[in-house]
């Protein structure tokens, strides 16, 4: 079942986030305090309230499996503008997807995106656009199959939590 975000799912967010093989592929240094998952549901709700984006859950019963988190990003930072500028119109991003590492496989990431795209469209926007790391190989194939196109990369651009250095693949998906 796939529903928007809720106070109710913060503590099963913030415990996937802090399983080791999530958050190496994000850039915060382990453990991600409780407060943190907050002032981002806070952000959330800022952004479902001007309907520029929300967070899509996926729920196993009662308890949270994944989330897809999208908003509309049209500056993103310089280095990312450049690979941008060939797409016209009002652009989401996707700010985070995240499966619970023991439902991974199974399509839930797949489903995500696509509802995180319906919640874009819904608000009026022509594409989405990400940034992953570059050795992170299941996000690279779920996004390339989904029909995301490489757009660019930035080298050396990410220390992540377990200290080593990666680059940056930007990825584009028009609708
Ligand atoms: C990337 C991620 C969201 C994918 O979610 P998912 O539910 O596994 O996605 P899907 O099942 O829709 O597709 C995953 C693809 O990778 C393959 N895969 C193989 N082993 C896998 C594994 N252990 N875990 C995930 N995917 C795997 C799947 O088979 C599938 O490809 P296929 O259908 O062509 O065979 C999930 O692995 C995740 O949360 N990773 C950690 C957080 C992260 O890296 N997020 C992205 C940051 S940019």
């Amino acid at each position: 079942m796939y529903d928007i975000v809720r106070e109710y799912d913060l503590p099963e967010i913030n415990r996937i986030l802090n399983i080791p093989s999530v958050h190496k592929y994000f850039n915060f240094h382990p453990p991600l305090p409780m407060e943190a998952t907050r002032k981002w549901y806070d952000e959330v709700i800022n952004n479902r309230k001007s309907g520029i984006g929300d967070c899509v859950v996926a729920r196993e019963g009662n308890k949270v499996i994944g989330w897809n988190y999208v908003f509309e990003n049209n500056e993103p930072e310089r280095n990312i503008v450049q690979f941008l500028k060939n797409y016209q119109g009002r652009k989401g991003y996707l700010a985070a997807i995240v499966v619970n590492p023991e439902s991974a496989g199974k399509g839930t990431g797949q489903s995500l995106l696509h509802k995180g795209d319906l919640i874009l469209k819904k608000a009026g926007l022509k594409g989405i656009w990400l940034g992953t790391n570059s050795d992170n190989l299941h996000a690279k194939h779920l996004y390339e199959r989904d029909g995301y196109k490489l757009i660019g990369k930035l080298e050396r651009y990410k220390v992540r939590s377990d200290g080593k250095v990666v680059d940056q693949m930007i990825y584009f998906k028009q609708f």
